[in-house]
């Protein structure tokens, strides 16, 4: 099987009130440990790239590392660019083999999103490919862009009509409260998950595919784990998973998960240059550290995403 887009994962999601796990990919241990925990569930699966993994790996080694989980897994895997910035990143991509971009305008001005979401889907679509598009400010910290708190803003649902209508996405990622990185709460600031933003979303785009980022629970065993080696991840605070249950359960049809994973190989990595300070063969650490995301993926899928068996 070839890669797919995300059309038909996500109508049978919201059919079967499910989420697809969408995780970032950088390199091969950790596209490796995604797709076996994702080939062990029998689950489908979106590996994303961002701009910054693209800058550090290169869009032809990961385009082709995914295209070797493919061909090994045999399950519907679609490669996705995560947080496109401009048009002409989005179209490298689609050039490039991806099947699903997202082009992300929230900074913009409410029709400035609109012009270049439009763009952008007027070339995919002319392509095979499917576009995620994004209202609603997320706060937290991805690669340069860092957005406080302050600066966030909760999706207005009485614009998702018109913007969907008007852009002809296929998804679209709505800001509830989540936030990206794994410092996503000041401390004594609980998670507010705004379920409601959500059901008045459903209602005015019935059957529509709906995305969460920042959808990392900062799980609390790997940040004690990092902090026992010497990290310094006090002021982490995460997302109930429970919540994202609830949302996967509705109309989100993709979860994105990065800082979960980072977490998980970063204490695997820890954990065993503690244990073995004199070991230097990258592929003795390296292994756990694959372990380690295969397992934090198999939770996922399992616990919040709920999409085991449905590949
Ligand atoms: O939302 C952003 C993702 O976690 C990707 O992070 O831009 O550092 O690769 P990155
Ligand atoms: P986390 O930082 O919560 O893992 O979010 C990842 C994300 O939204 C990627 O687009
Ligand atoms: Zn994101």
């Amino acid at each position: 099987m070839p890669l797919v887009t995300t059309k038909q994962m996500f109508k049978k999601a919201w059919e079967e009130g499910y989420a697809v796990g969408a995780f970032n990919v950088n390199n091969m241990e950790i596209i490796q440990g995604i797709t076996q925990a994702a080939k062990q569930l029998n689950a489908p699966l979106i590996l994303q790239v961002s701009a910054g993994a693209r800058k550090y790996a290169n869009h032809v080694y990961l385009t082709k590392l995914v295209e070797a989980a493919v061909i090994e897994t045999g399950l519907p895997i679609a490669l996705h660019l995560d947080h496109g910035a401009d048009f002409e990143i989005c179209k490298s991509c689609i050039d490039g083999g991806f099947t699903s971009v997202m082009i992300d305008g929230s900074h913009f001005p409410y029709e400035e999103n609109i012009a270049i979401t439009k763009k952008v889907v007027e070339y995919a679509h002319a392509h095979g490919v499917v576009v995620e598009g994004e209202l609603g400010r997320l706060a937290g910290v991805e690669d340069d862009v860092k957005v406080s708190q302050e600066d966030s803003s909760y999706t207005r649902p009485e614009e998702v009509y018109d913007f969907v209508n008007k852009t002809g996405v296929d998804s679209l990622a709505i800001a509830i409260g989540t936030s990206h990185g794994a410092f996503k709460f000041k401390p004594g600031q609980e998670p507010k998950i705004r379920l409601d933003i959500l059901e008045q979303v459903e209602k005015q785009l019935p059957g529509f595919p709906i995305v969460l980022h920042g959808a990392s629970s900062v799980v609390p065993e790997f940040v004690d784990e990092i902090n026992m080696f010497g990290g310094a991840m006090d002021n982490a605070i995460g997302i109930p998973e429970s919540e994202l249950r609830k949302a996967a359960e509705r109309a989100v049809c993709k979860i994105n998960i990065d800082s979960d994973l980072r977490l998980a190989m970063t204490a695997a990595i820890r954990k065993y240059m503690a244990q073995n300070p004199s070991h230097f063969d990258p592929r003795q650490y390296l292994s756990p550290a694959r372990e380690a995301i295969r397992d934090m993926v198999a939770h996922k899928i399992e616990h919040v995403l709920g999409c085991k068996g449905k590949a």
